[in-house]
């Protein structure tokens, strides 16, 4: 029986065909395995399911000398050497599509909570003050009528100008290529990415993280932001440049922001952006809806198990290794 190992619990209608044609291992704990735990269950195993905290880099992939198959439980797999893995003529599964709606729910949730100060107002509320209804007392950002930047128009870009269409907002774009579906069904207009950086009054981020989108939001790109900008980032941590974010907000030179990643994850617990009312940050949970997760965890199995009996994966995130021969 080939031998797998999984590096968190996952849901237990997902493991079940699983376990009657491998055998299994199960991470039990809620923190990822650390490197030299890794490494040593890499020994033997023929499928490795893992998630984004796991970082498989060329070390690990290589001491798999029996493996067939890397199966992630997610739709970004940046923390996965996809290069090393073809050379090695492993396919690497990933989870998009399902995750698609779940992703542009929390990104509208973050969107919404920043741009009418939700979490300020509530925490005011639990420290005793409630002020008196006032003209100008904890506004925020009207959504209709104002622009909102999408950068990625992908599956989760797409559902998150769906959500603005319903919000009415004027929604402009950038992608690497021009998204006609998406432009006839919400009105959403390409521009370039200075553009859209430029004209935005909420920026939200929907791409890979890849050599080519590493700190995309950095000092320059933040300086052409309106100094009344949001920033909603739910894509990686990576994507923004954390320090010139810090000092975007501390100097004003955007107006908040919304993160569900950020670069380290955790964030330190004395990161100066936890002191600030104007931003709120969610721990990397963008696409935790209860079916989401098991959906996800469905297909991780399903690509696993298509990788142990050398089928094609359901969602492969190195299709040229169909090319390659071991
Ligand atoms: C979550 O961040 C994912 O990539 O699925």
């Amino acid at each position: 029986m080939d031998k797998v190992f999984i590096t968190r619990k996952i849901s237990a209608d997902a493991l079940e065909i699983l376990t009657s044609i491998a055998n299994v291992e199960i991470w039990p704990e809620e923190t990822p395995p650390q490197k030299d735990t890794l490494l040593s269950k890499m020994e033997g195993i023929s499928g490795l399911l893992s998630l984004l905290t796991d970082p498989i880099d060329r070390e690990v992939i290589v001491k798999g000398k029996n493996l067939k198959v890397i199966s992630q439980m997610a739709v970004g797999f940046d923390n996965i050497d996809t290069k090393t893995a073809t050379t090695n003529g492993i396919p690497v599964g990933h989870t998009p599509g399902v995750l698609t709606e779940a992703t542009a729910d929390h990104t509208w949730a973050l969107l919404m909570a920043v741009a009418r100060r939700i979490v300020e107002a509530h925490n005011e509320v639990h420290d005793g003050i409630w002020r008196p209804w006032g003209p100008d007392v904890l506004c925020g950002m009207d959504l209709s009528g104002s622009t909102l930047g999408i950068i990625g128009m992908g599956r989760i870009g797409k559902a998150v100008a769906r959500r603005a269409k319903g919000f009415g907002m004027r929604i402009l774009y950038y992608d690497t290529s021009l998204q006609k579906d998406i432009e006839a069904e919400t009105g959403a207009i390409f521009s370039d990415m200075k553009n859209v950086f430029s004209q935005s009054d909420i920026l939200s981020l929907h791409v890979y993280l890849s050599e080519t989108t590493k700190q995309l939001v950095n000092a320059k790109t933040l300086a052409l932001m309106k100094p009344t900008a949001i920033l909603i980032n739910t894509s990686r941590g990576g994507v923004v440049d954390s320090i010139a974010l810090t000092n975007a907000i501390l100097e004003k030179k955007i107006a908040a922001a919304g993160l569900d990643v950020f670069d380290p994850e955790p964030i330190p617990l004395n990161h100066i952006l936890l002191q600030q009312k104007n931003v709120i940050i969610t721990p990397h949970i963008a696409s935790a809806g209860k079916t989401t997760r098991q959906k996800m965890a469905q297909i991780a199995v399903q690509n696993l198990i298509n990788g142990l009996r050398g089928e094609p994966l359901l969602h492969c995130a190195n299709p040229e290794v169909y090319s390659k021969s071991k």
